[in-house]
């Protein structure tokens, strides 16, 4: 993998993900799509990481970004919103690329409704992170850099 590969990782936004800071902010958190996002960036940035982000709230767009991630990132950040319950179009995506995918959450899903506690995309994932709020996608970005550092 080529330098510039290794340093950028892609972040990938699911559903209803665009409506964040009016949707449910008891639940998601008062930011915006656009304020997560500059924070993303910025601490990338610190930890030597550049960033494409993108929000689909199409699964097939899901997976055609996972798709063209491939080979042009060192990972992906995904959180895949209600598709992380029910879409093994997606979990055979994330099987299908190279770059390992780090499946994340801003609500802990596992404490809320039963449907929730259940993602078919985290045994393909390389880990999951729920229940930080937008600090789940930070704390994402620790562990590429944490694991790249390791290997
Ligand atoms: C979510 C949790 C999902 O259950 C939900 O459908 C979302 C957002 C989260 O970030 O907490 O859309 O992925």
């Amino acid at each position: 993998m080529n330098e510039q590969i290794q340093r950028h990782l892609a972040i990938i936004h699911g559903p209803n993900l665009h409506l964040l800071g009016t949707r449910e902010p008891g639940v998601y958190g008062a930011m915006t799509l656009a304020e997560v996002n500059a924070l993303l960036h910025e601490r990338a940035a610190v930890l030597g990481f550049t960033l494409s982000i993108e929000q689909h709230n199409d699964e097939g767009a899901i997976i055609d970004a996972l798709t063209r991630a491939n080979g042009t990132v060192a990972a992906i950040i995904l959180n895949a919103g209600a598709y992380t319950h029910y879409s093994y179009a997606i979990r055979d995506a994330i099987a299908a690329i190279a770059p390992p995918t780090i499946e994340v959450h801003l609500s802990n899903t596992a404490a809320r409704e039963a449907f929730r506690a259940t993602s078919v995309i985290a045994p393909v994932c390389r880990g999951s992170i729920a229940g930080f709020g937008v600090w789940s996608y930070v704390l994402a970005l620790e562990a590429v850099q944490l694991l790249g550092s390791s290997s």
